[in-house]
């Protein structure tokens, strides 16, 4: 039985905000700076609109597609979101569950509040992929890869946009970090090759150094393209860079040999004053054509913004704070309501606009308003 939840998912927030902490509501809703790359990705979807087509035939509806070699019923996936348990007590594990009942693909965040190895099998044979925080110990990177493949994971999602954490007044006024409470560090503290570097198990004695630890290895900024080789070195399956924005960086990512680029801002939450995502999506499917899958996400609300991504060259979405708060407000029964609510109103939406299947929506669907 699900619960009570409003069925216009842009009130989620407001529900989410008297339920939660003030910090753990600080910590899901902020954004980067005055927020106002978050506004900009919404404002961009209501700069286009739907033009609705008449008599196609729309009686059989097919939401279907297949990515990265993942079935899906629907183009819709769930976002890496770290640190889960700071909105209900049982985190990654209710997303897992909720997105298998729903047959959609989950993608575990590396700053999870629960082990790659524990969600996957809360997961059990639903479909899930691993996002990457590349750390500066290439030894714990190839340690997390090698974990997410035995535990069944099939794609890899890099993150590049997040090497450190932008500025963000609403966590830096409520001197607020998860990690360093030691919730979203489960996977480093649990890893052999962690363990190794801080002397042994993580305990009481050890987890001050312990943190430090990860403070001086959750990411590296002196990366560069010439280092997706090694990535490409230690994983055999599909591999997605997301928080591409700019066409040519795209460009790169296809000449070094991925599979897919996420176009996304990491919801607003990284660099304040940036290009809304959705207006950066056109020029990256562009660029990339059919050499890569193109999946975008940030400001994704309602199943209509769906209709919208698509329409303009995406292949799929990511969902991310809708079905945090869906967590935060009902736990599994929660994530389901929001997941459903997406898919039921994004099939709605096309079949009103007259189209059957994802592949009908094209950038002629829209009109700049
Ligand atoms: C995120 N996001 C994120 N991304 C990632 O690659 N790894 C992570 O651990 C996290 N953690 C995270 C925590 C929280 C609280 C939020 C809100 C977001 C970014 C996420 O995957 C996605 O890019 C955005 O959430 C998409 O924007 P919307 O849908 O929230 O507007």
């Amino acid at each position: 039985v699900l619960p009570p939840l409003p069925t216009d998912l842009t009130r989620l927030e407001g529900l989410a905000e008297r339920s939660l902490s003030a910090r753990a509501f600080g910590y899901v809703a902020g954004s980067a700076g005055t927020e106002a790359t978050a506004r900009a990705n919404r404002a961009a979807f209501d700069r286009w609109r739907i033009v609705p087509r008449m008599l196609r035939d729309v009686a059989e509806r097919d939401l279907s597609v297949t990515v990265l070699g993942t079935p899906m019923p629907s183009p819709v996936l769930l976002g890496p979101i770290g640190v889960q348990s700071i909105f209900h007590p049982d985190g990654e594990l209710a997303v897992a569950r909720a997105a298998a009942v729903e047959g959609l693909t989950m993608v575990l965040s590396t700053a999870s509040s629960f082990g790659i190895e524990e969600v996957a099998e809360a997961n059990g044979d639903g479909p899930r992929w691993y996002q990457l925080y590349w750390p500066k110990d290439r030894e714990l990177a190839v340690s997390f890869l090698e974990r997410a493949k035995t535990a069944g994971y099939t794609a890899l999602v890099v993150t590049l946009d997040t090497f450190t954490l932008a500025w963000r007044p609403r966590d830096l006024d409520q001197a607020y970090l998860p990690f360093l409470r030691g919730i979203g560090v489960a996977n480093y503290f649990g890893d052999p090759v962690f363990q190794k570097a801080v002397g042994g198990p993580v305990t009481e004695a050890n987890r001050d150094m312990a943190l430090l630890h990860w403070v001086a290895n959750f990411g590296n900024p002196s990366l560069t393209w010439d280092d997706l080789i090694f990535l490409r070195e230690h994983w055999d399956g599909p591999i997605a860079l997301k928080g591409i924005q700019h066409p040519d960086d795209a460009r790169q990512a296809v000449d070094a040999g991925m599979d897919a680029v996420i176009v996304s801002n990491h919801g607003g939450r990284q660099v304040d004053g940036a290009v809304a995502s959705l207006d950066a999506l056109p020029g990256v499917v562009e660029a990339v054509r059919d050499q890569a899958t193109v999946l975008f996400d940030s400001g994704i609300r309602t199943g209509a913004d769906i209709v919208k991504a698509l329409a303009l060259g995406a292949r799929a979405v990511l969902v991310g704070r809708p079905y945090a708060y869906g967590l935060a407000l009902g736990g599994q029964a929660g994530v389901q309501h929001v997941l459903r609510c997406l898919q039921a109103e994004l099939e709605l939406t096309m079949a009103l606009s007259g189209a059957k299947r994802p592949d009908e929506l094209h950038p002629e669907v829209l009109l700049r308003a």
